[in-house]
C-alpha cells in the first residue's frame, strides 16, 4: 500500500483548505471584496487536524490570529494567486476543502498605481469576469473535493444542487446568507445521489466550530472510501 511510511504507519490524509475572501485591486489603496471571515474554513481545518490530518491553509485576507499560528500555510489576495497556489499543490493532497469567497468580478487591466484621488472625476470600474477555479481544478480519481454554496435561504438546496455538478465536486456544504461573517452556520450537505443531511440534531444551525466537526465527520466515511488507494 502506498498511504504507509517506511515504518509502515498510515500517513495521515493531507486536507488542502481554502478561505476567506478574495481581494481584487482597484488601485493600491481599495479593493473589490467580500465579507467572507474565512472563520468557517479555519474551523474545519482544525477539525480535520484534531483528527490526525496534515492540513496546509490558503488564506485570503482575512484577521484570524488562529492563522498566523498555523504550521503549514500560504496566503493570497487575489483570485489568480488563488489559483496559483491551489494548481501548484493540489497534486500534493487528498483533500480540497474549498471554503474561499472568490470575487465573481475583477477590474479589466492591471491595478491603477497609485491611489486615485477623491477631487479626480468619479471612476467607471469596467469589470470582467474571474475565471472559475474549483470546476476546473484537475483532480484524480482518489483524490476528494468539497465545493461550498451561499445562498438565500429558500434557493440554498437546488442552488447547491447545481453547483455540485459544475464544480465536479463530491459534495457541497451549502449555508444560508444570512450566516455570512457570523459566529454560527446553518449548513447542509448535498450529496451526488440527491441526499441532503442538516444539522438536525442541533436545531438546524449552531457555532460554526461545532459544525465544522459535523461537516468533517460527515464527510469521513466517503473520504476514506475515494482516498484508499492513495
Ligand atoms: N468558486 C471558485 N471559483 C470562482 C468562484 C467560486 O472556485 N471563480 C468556488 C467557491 O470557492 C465555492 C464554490 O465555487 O467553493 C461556490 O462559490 P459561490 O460564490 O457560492 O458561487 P459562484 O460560483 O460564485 O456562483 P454565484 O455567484 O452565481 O452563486
Amino acid at each position: 500500500m502506498s498511504n504507509t511510511n517506511t515504518n509502515n504507519l498510515p500517513t495521515p490524509l493531507r486536507w488542502l483548505v481554502t478561505l476567506g475572501p478574495t481581494h481584487e485591486p482597484i488601485d493600491q489603496v481599495r479593493f473589490i471584496g467580500n465579507r467572507s471571515s474565512g472563520r468557517m474554513g479555519l474551523e474545519i481545518a482544525k477539525a480535520a487536524k484534531a483528527n490526525g490530518a496534515h492540513v496546509r491553509i490558503l488564506a485570503g485576507p482575512c484577521s484570524l490570529p488562529e492563522i498566523d499560528s498555523w504550521t503549514d500555510v500560504a496566503r493570497f489576495q487575489t483570485a489568480a494567486d488563488l489559483r496559483g497556489l491551489l494548481t501548484e499543490a493540489w497534486s500534493n493532497f487528498d483533500v480540497l476543502i474549498m471554503a474561499a469567497a472568490v470575487a465573481d468580478w475583477r477590474v479589466v487591466g492591471a491595478a491603477h498605481v497609485g491611489k486615485i484621488r477623491r477631487d479626480a472625476t468619479p471612476p467607471t470600474l469596467q469589470l470582467e469576469p474571474v475565471a472559475e477555479i474549483l470546476g476546473n481544478v484537475r483532480s484524480r480519481d482518489n483524490q476528494f473535493v468539497v465545493g461550498f454554496a451561499l445562498e438565500p435561504k429558500d434557493e440554498v438546496i437546488a442552488s447547491a444542487r447545481r453547483k455540485l455538478v459544475a464544480k465536479k465536486a463530491d459534495c457541497i456544504v451549502a449555508n444560508s446568507l444570512q450566516t455570512l461573517d457570523c459566529i454560527n452556520s446553518d449548513a447542509q450537505i448535498v450529496w451526488p445521489d440527491g441526499h441532503v443531511i442538516s444539522l438536525d440534531a442541533f436545531g438546524g444551525i449552531a457555532a460554526k466550530s461545532a459544525v465544522a466537526k459535523w461537516i468533517v465527520a460527515a464527510i469521513s466515511p466517503a473520504i476514506a472510501q475515494k482516498c484508499r488507494n492513495r
